[in-house]
């Protein structure tokens, strides 16, 4: 059983990536939910991760609030693709469940202090600030974790902010930097990957179809979110970045990659938060990521439908 913390900033496809890790508590146990300033501001991100806690009837779940801003620079939003709110789309109440007092980044020091070494999962979905501020914080802390299954970079997709970077990798290259030389075992799931797991029409049905406040609010954030890609890539449906990362958890089969050497661009601003991902093994640099490039997306969808309807 996978024990995790969800490092994120909501955004509808954060929200499905949560939602998928709270359909599957055979699985998966979510310790705690840390809200980063990313897609929206952090004020945003922390509601909206409430939001998706209450929509899956899950008040008990414990949500921290995180870092405001990148380690060395202004923060850069993306409400040209998810919205104002981060989570346009759905009409869903106001959250009533509190926000924890704890720092997110306190947070994840302690249980990571708290909890057996090699236990405890990281799965950030955002810019790392909040990861890389805590093993800043607790040098301690980077040999505790199980593994860090992230949402971020790109490879032959190269970039969704500038033409070299992703976003998450982009708004805070500087803390991505350290947690890819942190040493912590790393699963990277890229654009690469997540260009490829795509809602189409019939997929979102499928989610509809459902007939849940559930089923009906992820069909609902899709059909927003879907617009960017479509009008900007002609992409043939919103790509569910972020539940790549709780999918690799329930069924790491349905993934292919690498394990490979990445390292971040920091300096240049040309090319500002790039992973340079040495897919085809030309330096000697020690592999520090598994770095995926695959996904078996009919199957990706079956898993996300079948345990969204549990909710
Ligand atoms: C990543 O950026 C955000 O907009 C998404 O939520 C995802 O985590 C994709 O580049
Ligand atoms: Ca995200």
């Amino acid at each position: 059983r996978h024990r995790i913390i969800i490092d994120t900033d909501p955004g509808q496809d954060d929200a499905v990536a949560i939602l998928l890790a709270l359909s599957s508590p055979d699985e998966i146990e979510v310790l705690g939910i840390t809200a980063v300033a990313g897609n929206v501001p952090l004020a945003l991100t922390a509601r909206n991760a409430r939001m998706i806690c209450e929509l899956a009837g899950r008040r008990d779940v414990k949500v921290y609030a995180g870092c405001d801003r990148p380690l060395g620079r202004e923060l850069v939003t993306a409400e040209h693709v998810h919205g104002k709110s981060g989570l346009d789309g759905p009409d869903l109440p106001e959250p009533t469940m509190p926000l924890q007092d704890q720092h997110a980044v306190d947070f994840i020091i302690d249980t990571l202090r708290a909890e057996p070494p090699g236990t405890v999962t990281l799965c950030p979905l955002g810019p790392l600030t909040n990861i890389a501020m805590a093993f800043e914080k607790a040098p301690d802390i980077m040999t505790r974790v199980r593994e860090v299954v992230l949402m971020g970079g790109a490879y032959f997709e190269v970039g969704n902010i500038t033409p070299a970077a992703e976003f998450n990798i982009y708004v805070d290259p500087q803390a991505a930097r350290i947690v890819f030389k942190s040493g912590a075992p790393l699963v990277v799931m890229p654009l690469d990957v997540t260009h490829k797991a795509l809602v189409t029409a019939p997929r979102n049905e499928a989610f509809r179809a459902l007939g849940t406040p559930v089923g009906i609010a992820v069909a609902q954030m899709t059909e927003f979110f879907e617009r960017y890609d479509k009008e900007k890539y002609g992409s043939a449906g919103a790509p569910l970045h972020d539940p790549c990362v709780t999918a690799y958890l329930l069924r790491p089969d349905l993934f292919t990659g690498r394990q490979i050497n990445v390292e971040i661009e920091t300096g240049s601003e040309l090319t500002m938060g790039m992973t340079v991902a040495d897919w085809w093994r030309v330096t000697d640099r020690p592999a520090n990521a598994l770095f995926m490039g695959g996904i078996d997306a009919p199957d990706f969808f079956a898993l996300l439908t079948e345990r969204l309807a549990r909710l």
